[in-house]
């Protein structure tokens, strides 16, 4: 076992000794894993370049560590149950042999096929365990995957196969998703039409739909596993190999490829899941995201498995075939930790007690929230009426880019404050800035949120653009990594995330840029310019509002605020559909062209008599008719 924190002394001397030693400290933990060679160099970095690389010259295999090394001991433990999508169906455990069993099978299916140590696989499926199987095999051949969340649209997921160049893709024939049927396969085959790179597509029967099968190009899963042997020697790889690229959302451009690498992301991940959680073998623990996002990847699969734990999978949606479905789960599989996003527990708030009440929820011992900032009332909700007021809230803080979690509390051991995600982990040297880039010191303070040292996840690199990664993360306060959020650190030192401060949006845990949501919004034939902000949402955390200036007038406005969401649904995905249209004449510039989002935030929040100084616009009278055509409630 890792070293593992059980008291707040502990955490103490262990932040401590991170800071001090950091080279001791995370050597320390890197030595509980296997490593087929020991490294040379805990840590080589400059936030310049910039360049991060822990533990070089080690050789592992991550699988080996997920897998191999849990057989003698607990072969036979469940290492995932999985509920399907309708209750009445048939789940499926497997223990930790049979997974390793199977990804070793897949392994040998992605080699016959012709993958390769390097290649870029791309994983489109829906929450199925061999969604997971896939990840695995992948990381056990050396071949680097590409997850792309199965709600995304054909021609996102073509601009992510594209940008890797990926060689495969696994997906499925359709996903269930609550009382709808997903054609997964149709959008993968109209991706792929301009995705030339991809020689094989291998696909699992999830629904039974009926789908084209290119004879030349795909392969059925069923098929292909019942050819090859169920042995497979996993690749040695280097600490700094690539282990996955996972797009993510920023303020310019289309989304970026963040990089993580094989030996620090599962140093992070194992020792992040196992002391905020408090992880106890018996555990029975569910995450509810999805494996399309980071918290899938590091605390569905990468962090639960190499910890040698329990994980739920869950296929389903919360909200189906009522707003009970999460608690009856939780009381069915007797699940103690249960990880989810603020956007579900209001929805759940929302739809009544009268779905809480049928279930016990006895056996939970820990809850959390991850994704977006927790307001105070979903907080004590959670605690009070599915926590019973006994089981700590962990409220963690990070990013795609930090692979791991930055900022928590430890179940049990940090005394909470509701909203805030208290203190950081060992490792993590948070701090705040101003606009300057002057470092805010003291406590009750509020600022821009960076980290001034590495921790063994951060990520490498935008896969394809290295000088992108420096411009975003890097450059804005030379010689820290900068988050892009907000963030208040209050008098006893804990902190508060407050939310983004760039052009990027929070929809129900979903990051979404601004830019990339005009863009789509731009292919609708009658639209010259748009400009989109978020906006406070009930539910959802943030709403999107889009501001559309057309070539002519429409008589039928509803009409064209249906094909323009419409639009948006189908070159990005349903998850970026704007909740909110004004068609306007024109935006507020300033004199050089920039629009001021600052106004178009205010008119979207309501707050529409406080919008500041318009004297530096072009067109002040822009902003009256904004004003007056905005859209309430
Ligand atoms: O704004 C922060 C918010 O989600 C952003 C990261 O989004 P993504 O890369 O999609 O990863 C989400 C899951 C880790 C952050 O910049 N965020 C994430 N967790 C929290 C949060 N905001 C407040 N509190 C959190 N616990």
């Amino acid at each position: 076992m890792m070293l593992r924190i059980s008291n707040l002394r502990e955490y103490e001397t262990a932040y401590r000794k991170s800071v001090e030693e950091p080279e001791n400290f995370w050597s320390e933990i890197a030595a509980s894993f296997t490593w087929k060679k020991s490294w040379n160099k805990v840590v080589t970095w400059n936030f310049e370049s910039p360049e991060v690389k822990w533990f070089e010259g080690g050789q592992l295999n991550i699988t080996e560590n997920c897998l191999d090394r849990h057989l003698s001991t607990h072969g036979d433990k469940t290492a995932i149950i999985w509920e399907p999508n309708n209750p009445s169906e048939k789940g499926r455990t497997l223990t930790y042999r049979e997974l390793h069993e199977q990804v070793c099978m897949f392994s040998n299916v992605l080699l016959k096929n012709g993958a390769k140590k390097g290649d870029r696989i791309c994983i489109y499926m829906p929450m199925v365990p061999e969604a997971t199987i896939a990840m695995l095999a992948c990381a056990r051949i050396g071949a680097i995957h590409s997850v792309v969340f199965a709600g995304f649209s054909a021609q996102s997921l073509s601009d992510r196969i594209q940008d890797s160049d990926c060689s495969m893709v696994v997906t499925s024939d359709g996903a269930y998703r609550g009382a709808k049927e997903i054609p997964i396969k149709e959008v993968v085959d109209e991706a792929l039409r301009v995705c030339p790179t991809v020689q094989r597509v291998i696909m699992l029967e999830r629904t039974g739909a009926n789908v084209r099968i290119d004879a030349e190009r795909d392969r059925l899963w069923k098929e292909e596993m019942g050819k090859v042997d169920a042995r497979h020697e996993a690749e040695t790889m280097e600490a700094e190999d690539m282990l996955f690229i996972l797009y993510t959302s920023g303020s310019t451009g289309k989304p970026k490829g963040v990089v993580h690498t094989c030996g620090g992301y599962m140093v992070y991940t194992a020792y992040t899941f196992q002391n905020v959680f408090q992880h106890r073998p018996e555990d029975i623990y569910w995450c509810t995201a999805d494996v399309g996002w980071i918290t899938g990847h590091s605390y569905i699969v990468y962090g639960p498995l190499l910890s040698g734990a329990t994980t739920l999978m869950f296929e389903g949606i919360p909200t189906w075939p009522d707003a009970g479905r999460f608690w009856q789960t939780v009381d069915k599989h007797q699940v103690s930790v249960f990880y989810t996003a603020p956007t579900a527990i209001r929805a759940l708030e929302a739809a009544g007690l009268d779905y809480v009440r049928p279930y016990t929820l006895n056996s939970l011992r820990v809850l959390g929230s991850v994704g977006e900032p927790i307001n105070e009332e979903a907080w004590h909700w959670y605690h009070e009426h599915i926590g019973k007021g006994n089981c700590p809230i962990v409220d963690t803080w990070w990013q795609t880019e930090t692979g791991g979690i930055l900022i928590s509390p430890l179940a049990g051991i940090t005394p909470l404050k509701p909203s805030y995600a208290t203190l950081p982990l060992p490792g993590i040297q948070p701090l705040l800035v101003d606009a300057n880039g002057k470092e805010i010191t003291g406590n009750g303070v509020e600022g821009n949120l960076c980290i001034r040292y590495p921790w063994p996840s951060i990520l490498r690199t935008t896969y394809g653009n290295h000088e992108r990664c420096r411009t975003n993360y890097f450059a804005t306060y030379p010689g820290l990594y900068f988050t892009g959020d907000g963030c208040k650190r209050d008098e006893q030192g804990y902190y508060r995330i407050t939310g983004r401060v760039d052009d990027v949006m929070n929809v129900s845990g979903h990051r979404i840029g601004t830019a990339e949501v005009e863009d789509a919004i731009n292919q609708h034939p009658d639209v010259v310019e748009s400009a989109v902000v978020g906006y406070p949402h009930a539910i959802k955390g943030q709403g999107i509002y889009a501001y559309v200036i057309c070539t002519k007038e429409h008589e039928n406005v509803d009409m064209l605020r249906e094909e323009i969401k419409a639009v948006v649904n189908r070159v990005i995905g349903p998850i970026a559909k704007p909740d909110k249209i004004q068609i306007v004449t024109g935006l507020p510039k300033t004199r050089s062209g920039k629009i001021m989002r600052r106004i178009l935030r205010k008119v979207a929040e309501g707050d529409v008599n406080n919008l500041g100084d318009t004297t530096t616009l072009l067109d002040p009278a822009v902003v009256d008719a904004i004003r007056d055509g905005a859209i309430s409630g």
